[in-house]
């Protein structure tokens, strides 16, 4: 698999106009490799989670171009017409709460979007526990989500993540509820599924138990991006 690299050139995203208008991204510069984890750090009101939410299509941004692999996505405008499929299929998303369905069990949980999007039941889930199986959390398949430890809801989450296989994943604080040990779990497994995968992994964090892990760092600071070499070893 060649995997998609993410492409961002000149992004900017106004929220509202006139007096109350906020430019959260002003001039956003970013490329991510196919199988490449970056870190995108800054403080709060700096435009991370806006950030994430434009390459998401969750929201329009205002100007600039986002790429993905060799497919230009947005360019001044969309230029995909689907943006559902692109969300679904393309696109993996872990949030800082795991927002698990309550009433699903864990293996549904991580089965149900391959299952919407046409794969059939026992496909999903036998693909759905082969990942909660690399993620550690195999043994916990049939329990509800309530009853799993907040480490473990959150491995879940990232295996949903990781159930369609998108070419990305954009997660926004996906370790703050973690101990050391979970967090830096957490992040040796994104790593390995980049790597299995060519997953693009953009982790957005303030934690500093996971800072020192990353090859690459963006900054973020006021709606502008600025690129620094990480910690990390190659
Ligand atoms: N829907 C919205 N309407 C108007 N302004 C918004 C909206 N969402 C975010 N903003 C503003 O855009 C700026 C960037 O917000 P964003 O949520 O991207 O920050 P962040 O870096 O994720 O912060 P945090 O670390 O606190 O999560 C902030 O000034 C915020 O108030
Ligand atoms: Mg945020």
């Amino acid at each position: 698999m060649d995997g998609f690299g993410i492409r961002i050139e000149g992004l900017s995203k106004r929220y509202g106009e006139g007096d109350t208008a906020v430019d959260a991204l002003k001039d956003v510069n970013m490329t991510v490799a196919p199988g490449e984890v970056v870190g995108l750090i800054g403080p709060s009101g700096s435009g991370k989670s806006t950030l994430l939410k434009c390459l998401g299509a969750v929201i329009e941004p205002t100007t600039g171009k986002m790429t993905l692999g060799d497919e230009v996505i947005y360019d001044n405008g969309w230029r995909i017409p689907d943006l559902r499929a692109l969300r679904r299929d393309r696109i993996g998303f872990v949030f800082q709460a795991p927002y698990l369905i309550p009433f699903l069990d864990v293996i549904d949980n991580v089965a149900l979007l391959p299952m919407l999007a046409g794969q059939p039941n026992g496909e999903s889930r036998k693909r759905a526990l082969e990942l909660l199986e690399a993620l550690d959390v195999g043994h916990r398949a049939k329990a509800q989500p309530s009853q799993l430890s907040g480490g473990e809801q959150q491995r879940v989450a990232i295996a949903r993540a990781l159930a369609n296989q998108p070419p990305v994943i954009l997660a926004d604080e996906p370790t703050a509820p973690l101990d050391s040990e979970r967090a830096l779990s957490v992040v040796r497994i994104l790593n390995q599924m980049a790597q299995q995968f060519n997953t693009a992994i953009i982790v957005v964090t303030h934690d500093e138990k996971i800072i020192p892990t990353f090859k690459r760092i963006y900054h973020i600071r006021d709606g502008k991006t600025f690129e620094e070499k990480g910690l990390a070893q190659n």
